[in-house]
């Protein structure tokens, strides 16, 4: 799938400097990514490539997946490919592709490919002014087949963006409780279902991880969307696929929240460093280069002290600060993430949850930190009696229990999202669990799902996590970023359906 279809996949020159005493910012080009680490007196610049591994099955990755100074993109995936194998993306330096092939050497099933980047086309331009200002932002859902939006919203536009929603439509915010590391107020919006916080059912977050470019695009166009096609008593069109104006209504009806900034401080800095920069800004654990920063899903509080919970040898994230996957001091220890769940309790009967990330092109739904069983309740996450035995997968140790009630729905809801997403007519995207073949700790749509388990008075929400885009792929060209907004938006329409039809209460 990935390695057939996959023509755009990732194309960014990356210069990696190290350098001992002085930081040149000066050659932080377009494409640069700035360690500013102390490296002995010497200047090395290396490359971040985009590679694929390719192997006969998923197992041969264990042990790559486990290198935590690997970045994966937002979690380790292996997809299947047409011929039967599977592949694993992700982005290295020469210095450990050099690593990785010597390793491997005397597994010759076991391959690594380099994405080729000659022909790729620029990336989209990050919006320079305010475009937001007076307007509300115009999605491509009613305007005609083929237009196009020029960039990418800037920190300042995705702001603004909120507020005009506000004027023009009458959209609601929340002030969240806590200040990011940085001193940014962060701001979700209601709409749709009146003032009553507790008629809101669908909740939508983008841009926790910063290089993931055009997540808040895609969300805060889609609800732009929906308010001027509910306004013109019109439906919506994106690509192939068609909505009316009655379903517009229902979706609306439903109720939603939007956060489509969770990670301002990092999505600030990767746009001006152009460096790939996934985790918060937060230096208290580091601070220089990719010591800085906490990756935000990985600090939730599901299973966050994995050293604890998870099988000896598991990585569902990381304690090392320099490693893209840092979990935190703490469950929680991040305003980012104290925001973002400070929503359940706002919004006491949210019931579908939605996390906007890219880029792999894949729907995943509950659970993602070991397979999913509905035979065994006491077998779970609470259970402590199962500590140490979680995550690997295709063991019978440990699996994590859902009703299959609730496991029959999410699946149904994954699969109606991909079967839209895949009639827009761009590419095909599949529904997966979480857990892929690798578990993951501590995120955002395991949280989610968790929380009615943890606590019987809490309500039960179901967590998805959608990864738009071309595998690692995190800075779409113009033609990909607009595809990417067709794809997701007819994705979130149909997801808010299949969650309506499944039940909202
Ligand atoms: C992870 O990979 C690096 C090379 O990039 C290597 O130096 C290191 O030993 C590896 N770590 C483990 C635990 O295998
Ligand atoms: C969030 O704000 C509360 C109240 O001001 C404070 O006690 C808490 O430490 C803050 N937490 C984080 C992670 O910023
Ligand atoms: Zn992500």
């Amino acid at each position: 799938m990935v390695g057939a279809g996959c023509c755009g996949g990732g194309g960014y020159a990356v210069a990696f400097v190290l350098l001992r005493a002085t930081f040149f910012a000066s050659i932080i080009m377009k494409y640069s990514l700035v360690a500013g680490l102390v490296f002995q007196g010497t200047v090395v610049l290396a490359e971040l490539l985009p590679v694929h591994f390719k192997a006969p099955t998923a197992a041969h990755f264990i042990d790559i997946v486990r290198n935590d100074t690997f970045d994966f993109g937002c979690r380790p995936i292996a997809h299947p490919t047409d011929d039967g194998h599977f592949t694993l993306h992700a982005l290295l330096t020469e210095e450990q592709i050099a690593h990785v092939s010597k390793e491997y050497e005397w597994m010759p099933e076991m391959s690594i490919h380099r994405q080729d980047l000659s022909k790729r086309a620029a990336t989209a331009p990050i919006g320079t002014g305010n475009r937001f200002t007076t307007n509300a932002p115009v999605g491509l859902g009613t305007q005609a087949s083929g237009a196009t939006i020029a960039s990418i919203m800037n920190v300042n536009e995705i702001n603004s963006a909120i507020q005009a929603l506000v004027k023009t439509y009458g959209v609601s915010t929340i002030t969240l409780p806590n200040r990011t590391f940085n001193g940014a107020t962060q701001v979700a919006a209601f709409v749709g279902a009146g003032t009553d916080k507790s008629a809101y059912h669908l909740y939508l977050s983008a841009g926790m991880h910063a290089r993931e470019r055009g997540g808040p695009d895609n969300l805060l166009y889609w609800i732009s969307d929906l308010l001027a096609a509910n306004k013109a008593g019109s439906g919506l069109t994106y690509g192939r696929k068609t909505y009316t104006n009655a379903q517009v209504k229902s979706i609306l009806a439903a109720g939603i929240v939007f956060f489509p900034l969770v990670n301002p401080d990092g999505v600030a800095y990767d746009q001006s460093s152009g460096s790939l920069w996934r985790k918060n800004r937060n230096t208290r654990s580091g601070s220089s280069g990719s010591s800085i920063g906490v990756d935000l899903n990985r600090n939730f509080d599901f299973l966050w002290n994995f050293k604890k919970f998870f099988a000896a040898g598991e990585t569902p994230a990381s304690t090392s600060p320099s490693s893209e996957a840092f979990y935190g001091t703490a469950a929680f220890s991040e305003p980012e993430t104290k925001n973002h769940v400070s929503i359940y309790d706002s919004f006491p009967k949210i019931r579908w949850f939605m996390d906007i990330h890219s880029a792999a092109g894949d729907i995943l739904y509950s659970w993602g930190d070991d397979e999913n069983q509905a035979t065994t309740p006491t077998m779970n996450f609470l259970n402590a009696a199962y500590d140490g035995k979680r995550g690997p997968v295709g063991d019978t140790a440990y699996k994590e229990y859902a009703p299959s009630a609730d496991i029959t729905n999410i699946k149904n809801v994954a699969a109606k999202t991909v079967a839209a997403m895949k009639a827009v007519g761009g590419r095909s995207y599949s529904a997966i669990q979480a857990v892929g073949l690798y578990a993951t700790s501590g995120a955002s749509d395991d949280y989610a799902y968790s929380r009615h388990f943890a606590d019987s008075g809490k309500n039960k929400i179901h967590g998805f996590t959608m990864e738009f885009g071309y595998s690692t792929n995190f800075y779409p060209t113009s033609s990909e970023f607009n595809q990417n907004i067709l794809d997701t938006n007819a994705g979130f329409m149909d997801w808010a359906l299949a969650a309506i039809a499944v039940g909202l209460e």
